[in-house]
């Protein structure tokens, strides 16, 4: 998978692209991110990128032109049409372990970090394909969303986690919360470790992490429920234990 990054502030991207799952990502050769300045597709010596708003009010406005030319520059360098371009945005439809997966389907994404106050626009209507918000708070800028984007999507490429299937037991993957984990000691201070765990009988186990599942997103965030397809038999066990 290639990222394309549209940004003002490059070296954000620097630490949390360097380390880690994302890292090693990046040199197994399953994802290639390349950084873009805003700034170096500017028309002045000043390398102006912002604007007053028309109409007036308070800060600055992202200007269309820069960001218009690096986004189409790449997409011509590449002979590439038709990738998402997906602007960050406060605006944007909520991002969730759904819309990541739907972003690792593609081979190409360009992401585009908003700043300041705004953005022109006409970046929204004629440039952007999709607009995504991290969550309903204001950030000062896309890049730290973009980060969180990236680190979502990368771990759902095939390959990139070293299980197969860790990928498909976290939180989320299955609409519910994941189960708790435990490691050694089996013994800590006074608290042990549920004896399931330590029983070997691999259905027991598996039927307790799902119960577990179930009941810390019926107790933590019950509006998940709904995306959990629980069978009746769950339902039932639930209504009974919670
Ligand atoms: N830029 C500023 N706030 C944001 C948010 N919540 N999500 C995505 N991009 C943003």
């Amino acid at each position: 998978m290639r990222i394309d990054i549209f940004c003002l502030f490059p070296d954000t991207f620097t630490s949390p692209l360097n380390h880690s799952i994302i890292k090693r990502a990046r040199e197994r050769g399953f994802v290639n991110v390349v950084i873009h300045d805003i700034r170096d597709y500017s028309h002045d010596k000043h390398h102006t990128v912002d604007d007053y708003p028309y109409g007036g009010g308070a800060g600055m406005v992202l200007k269309p032109e820069p960001i218009f030319e690096a986004v189409e520059a790449t997409k011509q360098q590449l002979g590439a049409n038709g990738i998402p371009v997906v602007l960050l945005t406060p605006q944007g439809r909520l991002f969730s372990q759904s819309v990541a997966q739907e972003l690792a389907l593609h081979s190409h994404i360009m992401l585009i970090c908003g700043h300041y106050e705004g953005l022109d626009e006409r970046v929204c209507e004629h440039l952007a394909t999709d607009e995504i918000s991290i969550g309903d708070y204001v950030l000062s800028g896309g890049e730290i969303a973009a980060l969180v984007v990236i680190d979502a999507v990368v771990r759902l490429i095939p390959g990139v986690l070293g299980s197969p299937d860790s990928a498909e037991h976290d939180s989320h993957s299955n609409g519910l919360l994941e189960h708790p984990q435990y490691t050694r000691p089996p013994v800590y201070r006074d608290w042990s470790i549920p004896s399931v765990l330590l029983s070997g009988n691999h259905s027991e186990i598996a039927q307790w992490r799902r119960r577990q599942a179930i009941l810390r997103t019926a107790k933590r965030r019950p509006d998940l429920l709904k995306k959990g397809n629980l069978c009746d038999e769950e339902r039932k066990w639930m209504s009974e234990n919670s």
